[in-house]
């Protein structure tokens, strides 16, 4: 079959090499991609924000299966685009992937759902929400209600920095993303990524995961798209893992099809667990990245048949094989991530590292120029190794970081502390 993946980060280079594996798999493109994809694919340039475009091109290009990376096509509508063409895609309708695009949406059908999450009211002036802000006192939560690259929620531990995030907002620094605002009580507890297959019907539970949002060792700095993860996360106990299941994800999934707009896809649950009881922090309507890279890592060739039932109807049918080991991905970032940081510089070391089912570095950021790779990113690299335990993973994929000659980047030394 041939096999088109819309996306250029890391979370696409791990879905390219896991697709790549299944012997299913005759062609494969990714669009835009990247330096390292381009070792597995043909990488295409294609404005994959334009459902009319991505059309014509899997039509002329006899694409048999689509798979959608990241949020922002599926909130323009491309997955919608591809079906209505009589495409075979993977990735929820625009309506659905709401879930994601919209704090206050999630919400509402958790609230038709009746799943646990934060008490909240929302807001569409400044005024307003001072004054609720005010009334609430900190630690608070404050979000921009549409999507805003990751940076759109700000958990204010102080009452003066919930009060600067409320401005931000409805000063547009988010642009449309902030015309609302949705502010929540703040959740005590420990936070892990709880991935499942959605068909429309069928809920199957593919994997656990925790990431590291902070920039700096010991969880301090700025707010990031994620420096490191690990799977599965020990908190996600399988008792833990039912009753999300039980009370927060299958009544959401049952809300959206109860409302003509059945979820297909992968949905990515942020959940707060205290006390042994999960509650909703927030939906994406896509794998995460970095997570996506210690999923797919475990999960190899199967990935593809999972999702290719996912977007035919099958989920009923299939199984997840699991190997008893632990996957890491650490991310490289260039000096300066997450704010200001240099784009071109050299990366030397990447031809001398392992690849294979058990290490392999995903690129996110990288660019080809005369043989050499260069960042072009934020966040440049994902060094990712398997093991029997999470130690023996996290020994290699240090290993691997250490032998990368790159002066201008950075990681965390401790990622999967928490496990540890
Ligand atoms: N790593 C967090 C995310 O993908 O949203």
């Amino acid at each position: 079959m041939n096999i088109l993946i819309l996306g250029s980060g890391g979370r696409e280079h791990a879905l390219a090499w896991a697709v790549k594996q299944n012997p299913k798999c005759d062609r494969l493109i990714v669009a835009p991609g990247n330096a390292g994809i381009a070792a597995h694919a043909e990488c295409a340039d294609l404005d994959i924000l334009d459902g009319d475009a991505v059309v014509q091109f899997a039509v002329d290009n006899a694409v048999d299966f689509i798979i959608v990376g990241p949020e922002a096509p599926l909130a323009a509508g491309v997955a919608d685009r591809c079906r209505a063409a009589g495409l075979s895609v993977f990735g929820p309708s625009a309506e659905a992937a709401r879930l994601e695009a919209s704090k206050a949406f999630t919400k509402e059908i958790c609230d038709a759902a009746k799943a646990p999450t934060a008490a909240y009211a929302r807001f569409t002036d400044a005024t307003a929400a001072r004054a609720y802000v005010t009334a609430q006192g900190a630690p608070i939560v404050v979000k921009a209600d549409g999507l805003a690259a990751g940076k759109g929620v700000i958990v204010a531990m102080t009452l003066p920095e919930a009060l600067a995030a409320v401005d931000d907002m409805f000063s547009g620094e988010f642009g449309d993303a902030g015309a609302e605002v949705v502010i929540e009580d703040f959740m005590e507890g420990e936070e892990a990524s709880f991935f499942v297959l959605v068909d429309g019907e069928t809920v199957l539970p593919i994997g656990t995961a925790q990431d590291h949002k902070r920039v700096g060792d010991g969880d301090t700095g700025p707010n990031t798209g994620g420096m490191g993860a690990y799977s599965p996360a020990p908190v996600l106990t399988p008792d833990i893992a039912e009753r999300a299941l039980a009370q927060i994800i299958r009544p959401t999934m049952a809300a959206m099809a109860r409302r003509g707009t059945p979820y297909q896809g992968v949905l990515y649950a942020g959940l707060m667990i205290k006390d042994g009881a999960p509650r909703l922090v927030e939906y994406n309507a896509r794998f995460g990245d970095p997570e996506c890279q210690v999923l797919m890592l475990r999960l190899g060739a199967q990935a593809l048949d999972l999702m290719q039932a996912c977007a035919e109807g099958r989920l009923d049918e299939m199984r997840v094989s699991w190997a008893d080991d632990h996957a890491i991905t650490v991310v490289m970032a260039a000096a300066g991530y997450p704010g200001a940081y240099e784009k071109g510089t050299k990366i030397r070391g990447l031809d001398d590292l392992p690849e294979n089912s058990r290490n392999i570095t995903f690129h996110a950021g990288t660019r080809e120029k005369d043989g050499m790779i260069l960042a072009n990113g934020g966040r440049v690299l994902n060094v990712t190794a398997r093991g029997a335990t999470l130690q023996e993973a996290r020994d290699r994929a240090y290993a691997m970081v250490d032998s990368i000659d790159w002066p201008e980047g950075f990681c965390r030394r401790d990622i999967g502390w928490r496990a540890l």
